[in-house]
């Protein structure tokens, strides 16, 4: 089943759009929380109470050392959530990555701008992988293509990684994402509400609600 995520640590908008997007979860990074002003316990706290019992929180290392990444890695798979812990995927990413599989503790593998860098998560054991598909397209390269090719990489061999795209700017790269046969991907809140919104829509809504009431007045639709 497909994963939605919102990349956001913002509450309030958060909830509205937990009303109507089926929301695996939530992702967050360091830049997100503290722009925010809202730190990990207060922030999975109050988005937990929001999005109910079965939602996922990914959520990254701030450490720069192995011993300290998986040291913070075992603190917040023990905290009272379904917590995926968030490691970049650096050398020393990487080592930290092989000792958090050991401990069984679910990781996601994050800043992503290559293939290979991808590939290398995978065989580390990541239970998903974020390449960041903007980010990669404003150094010139083409993010969807990263994307891409990672998915039918880890088709080829069998890996069950599970991207989680994350860094984007429009819809359209979002669809893009969704339409490669990616796990999931993470939306800032300005792409989700343009994925909401279509101007035809509300017109075309408008439109057949004026018939009705043309037709039936303020009748409901099993009272005609
Ligand atoms: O967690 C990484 C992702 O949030 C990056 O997104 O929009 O800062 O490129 P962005």
């Amino acid at each position: 089943m497909f994963e939605l995520y919102l990349d956001s640590a913002d509450l309030e908008r958060i909830a509205r759009f937990n009303e109507c997007l089926p929301l695996a979860g939530i992702t967050t990074n360091p830049s997100i929380l503290a722009a925010a002003g809202i730190g990990v316990n207060q922030f999975l706290s109050e988005a937990s109470k929001i999005l109910g019992d079965n939602a996922r929180f990914h959520v990254q290392v701030v450490s720069a050392d192995i011993d300290g990444m998986l040291a913070e890695a075992r603190k917040l798979h023990d905290l009272p959530y379904d917590i995926v812990v968030k490691v970049p995927t650096t050398e020393t990413g990487l080592a930290a990555m092989k000792r958090i599989k050991t401990d069984n503790i679910p990781f996601l593998a994050t800043a992503i701008y290559s293939v290979q860098q991808g590939f290398l998560a995978a065989l580390c054991g990541a239970d998903y992988l974020a390449p960041y598909v903007n980010r990669i397209d404003n150094l010139g390269m083409d993010g969807i293509g990263v994307v891409a090719d990672l998915q039918s990489l880890l088709e080829r061999q069998g890996m069950t990684s599970k991207i989680l795209a994350a860094s984007f700017k429009s819809t359209r790269q979002a669809l893009a994402i969704m339409q490669c046969g990616a796990a999931a991907v993470t939306l800032p809140l300005d792409v989700a509400e343009r994925m909401l919104s279509h101007p035809a829509v509300q017109p075309a809504v408008d439109c057949f609600g004026a018939d009705w009431r043309a037709a039936f007045g303020d009748k409901l639709s099993h009272e005609s």
